[in-house]
């Protein structure tokens, strides 16, 4: 037997047993006569006491060769400690050592294991086994397992399977490229990994299994970011004889279930919010609503009064940040600098500020009077005290923009709290969006995804205004889930991939086995599919999802500790077929 017991379970009841602990050596501190070692294991810290007095001469001997991170196993009595630490659940004992074996010795590790390291991002992740080492990491990744568990058992209470769907499969459209996988089998052939197991479930639904859900792998070839990463976990479920409203209850429950089990918050229902008034009133189809800031347009009340610059713009639009009237003129070219970054790309930014004496001080004095100013005040729903910010363009491009400061004058206020958990529904999603480049439509959720049955007749004639049973679940500004009510016809499949521009061939070629599946009797279905990594990182009150992800890719989309991507084999590459050009 290794260890009688873990370095986290000792306590004041155990004094005087014969114990038997191994671990890590987290740090020594040697007196000479005597020596204090906290052992580490993932349950916690054990202080051990060597005593030149009471520990054999050998034991002791030894124990002063020990370094960072040496493996060891010791056994020895507990003890009540003279000066108890109230920091650690074990600070009321420390292992007097009779017998010390050491299992394996350490190279001085890169960095410091101890909760703030020296280490930095790249060498952490280089050497990622020892950063789990630490409890901010270790944490997390516990973390990620109750949730996980949480899923797993409220779904299978409600009736949902879990089935595993394959990963070597055929291009799924997600919206992002495909990692391809080589066929030595099948010479020039390639599989690809699937972006969702989106078809699979489906024809899961075809198969009669009524309620799905796994916890499932998704590869997606694109451009990483702080919420992305090129291989990342859904909570991916599928429902059959339900509509968008089921889809809507369960899910929210489970949502709830989750913030209650894991965070103790008690949610109210949702808000559900259409795509048109997400985007009008955030900018954004993901909003956080833990604080306000409501876009108030302008384009009534700002044009027509002599300021050119707004005249000819297709939007005037502002927002009234609380409290901010008080900014300096320094504070506020510096907010004028940061939305003329290439990244928000603004031409500008006109500001209004409503002093808490109620009278009005801007930057466009000269064309509006106070009475505007008051009406800008309501528009935006500014009070005394607030800060009005107002941006003018094409409508798409300065909700951005404007959305993009919201979130920044938030994080600045201090209003994106951790803590708070603000959950919402995005609703009646477009069915198609318009690609500039391509000059076609695409799916804006994807293929499979059924038009609201009011706006079909619009197919033929206004294909961009056609609105989708498609829905996001928004947590905190970010989109933490998304599904859709799938087409079961396959006529009206058939007319989707025309809309989206694929030949009758190549739809047959890709899809062909989805359309046929549908002939055999496909049950109207729905689902949904959360980003876990999102979900988990988000109730851990962060947005980097990186940090909850034991092993994860770097920005550049590399696993820097082991390397990869990288070459194969010259005997590899003949063995598929496959040529590298230099
Ligand atoms: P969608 O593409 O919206 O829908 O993905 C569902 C959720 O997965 C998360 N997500 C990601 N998380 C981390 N890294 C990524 N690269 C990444 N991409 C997506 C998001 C997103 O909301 N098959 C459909 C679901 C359905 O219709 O049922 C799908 O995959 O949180």
């Amino acid at each position: 037997m290794y260890r009688s017991h873990t370095c986290g379970e000792l306590r004041i009841s155990h004094v005087n047993s014969e114990v038997t602990l191994a671990g890590w050596v987290q740090k020594t501190r040697d007196k000479g006569f005597m020596i204090w070692i906290d052992l580490r294991d993932r349950y916690g810290i054990t202080q051990l006491i060597f005593d030149e007095e009471r520990t054999p001469k050998d034991v002791f001997e030894k124990a002063k060769t020990l370094g960072r991170e040496f493996v060891i196993q010791v056994s020895g009595t507990v003890i009540e400690r003279e000066s108890r630490n109230k920091n650690i659940p074990t600070g009321d004992i420390e292992i007097l050592v009779s017998g010390l074996k050491v299992l394996n010795s350490a190279a001085l590790p890169p960095f410091t294991i101890e909760d703030n390291t020296d280490g930095g991002e790249d060498i952490r992740m280089k050497y990622r086994y020892l950063d789990i080492r630490r409890n901010p990491v270790k944490d997390k990744l516990i973390f990620r397992h109750q949730v996980a568990m949480q899923v797993r058992n409220y779904l299978s209470q409600q009736g949902f399977i879990e089935v595993e769907t394959p990963y070597l499969i055929k291009s799924t459209p997600e919206g992002a490229r495909d990692f391809v996988v080589p066929s030595r089998m099948n010479e020039g052939q390639f599989y690809a990994l699937p972006q969702s197991p989106q078809t699979f479930k489906q024809l899961l639904m075809v198969g009669g299994m009524d309620r799905y859900f796994q916890i499932v792998k998704c590869f997606r070839d694109e451009d990483l970011r702080t919420d992305r990463q090129p291989e990342f976990t859904q909570i991916d479920c599928e429902m059959t004889f339900v509509e968008q409203e089921d889809i809507l209850q369960v899910f929210e429950n489970l949502t709830k279930h989750l913030l209650k089990e894991i965070k103790g918050v008690d949610t109210d229902r949702f808000p559900r919010i259409s795509y048109a008034e997400a985007m009008q009133k955030y900018g954004n189809d993901k909003p956080d609503i833990r604080f306000g800031m409501e876009f108030g347009e302008l384009n009534d009340l700002a044009k027509g009064k002599g300021f050119n610059v707004f005249d000819a713009q297709e939007l005037i639009v502002g927002i009234a940040v609380p409290g901010a009237a008080e900014y300096t003129r320094k504070q506020i070219d510096a907010l004028i600098d940061w939305v003329k970054r290439p990244q928000i790309g603004a031409n500008g930014l006109v500001w209004a500020k409503y002093n808490a004496d109620g009278s009005f001080k801007s930057s466009v004095g000269k064309f509006y009077s106070e009475e505007d100013l008051a009406q800008w005040a309501e528009a935006t729903g500014a009070k005394p005290g607030d800060l009005i910010l107002v941006m003018a363009g094409d409508t798409g491009k300065t909700r951005t923009q404007l959305s993009a400061l919201r979130m920044e004058m938030a994080e600045r206020l201090g209003l994106r709290k951790a803590d708070e958990f603000a959950p919402l529904w995005v609703v009646d999603f477009p069915l198609l969006e318009w690609d500039e480049e391509t000059e076609r439509y695409h799916a804006m959720h994807h293929p499979f995804t059924s038009p609201k049955p009011e706006d079909i007749a619009l197919l033929d004639t206004e294909p961009g205004k056609v609105r989708a049973n498609a829905y996001d679940l928004v947590l905190n500004g970010n989109e933490i889930g998304g599904g859709s009510v799938r087409i079961h016809d396959s006529g009206l499949q058939s007319r989707m991939f025309e809309l989206l521009g694929f030949t009758r061939e190549q739809a047959e070629a890709q899809f062909g086995f989805l359309m046929n599946a549908f002939r055999y009797g496909a049950p109207p279905h729905a689902g949904i599919a959360f980003g876990f990594d999102r979900l988990v990182a988000i109730l851990g009150g962060q947005e980097i999802i990186r940090d909850f992800i034991a092993f994860p890719k770097n920005n550049a989309g590399r696993d820097v500790m082991i390397n990869a991507p990288a070459p194969i084999d010259k005997e590899q590459l003949e063995e598929l077929k496959l040529e590298v050009r230099s």
